[in-house]
């Protein structure tokens, strides 16, 4: 069974995405089988490519994400995906504000896959453009996540 993951930050051009670039990749090397999104709960980049930043810090990773394009979050990705994974705590609100009635996947933090499994933001790269320490956060994440899709497989 194909488990459908779906990352969401405020823009869809920074931190969605890398952490989609770096789940395909890792999943991959897991040999888990994932349909993989990122999505946006505002509305500004829809259309666009990820932030250049973004772009040349995955690439420097070894993360391609240079393909992906800015969409906003629907309230029928309610319905489409098994995990709802949030950046930060102001944009798990503003997914949980759009549940349609009877639709019960949680949303989850991004951080609650750290080792310490705690209640913290993704800090913003837009604002700071500290790329590097941002992806290294997320990779740590998305192998916490990744540990229990394996385990959700089984
Ligand atoms: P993201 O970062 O939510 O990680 O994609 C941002 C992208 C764009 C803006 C803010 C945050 N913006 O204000 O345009």
């Amino acid at each position: 069974m194909t488990i459908r993951v779906l990352f969401v930050c405020l823009g869809n051009i920074c931190r969605s995405p890398m952490a989609e670039g770096i789940l395909r990749a890792k999943a991959q090397d897991a040999g888990l089988e994932l349909e993989i999104d990122s999505a946006a709960t505002a509305g500004w980049h829809v259309g666009n490519p990820p932030d250049a930043r973004a772009v040349v810090a995955s690439r420097i990773k070894g993360y391609n994400i240079e393909d992906q394009m800015s969409r906003r979050f629907r309230s029928d990705d309610f319905e489409t995906f098994d995990y709802i994974i949030a950046m930060d705590e102001a944009i798990r609100r503003d997914i949980e504000a759009k549940r349609p009635a009877g639709k019960s996947v949680p949303i989850v933090l991004m951080s609650s896959f750290g080792p310490d499994a705690e209640d913290v933001d993704v800090p913003d790269p837009y604002y700071t453009g500290k790329f590097m320490p941002v992806i290294a956060l997320l990779e740590g994440y998305v192998d916490g996540l990744v540990a229990q899709l394996l385990t959700d497989r089984q």
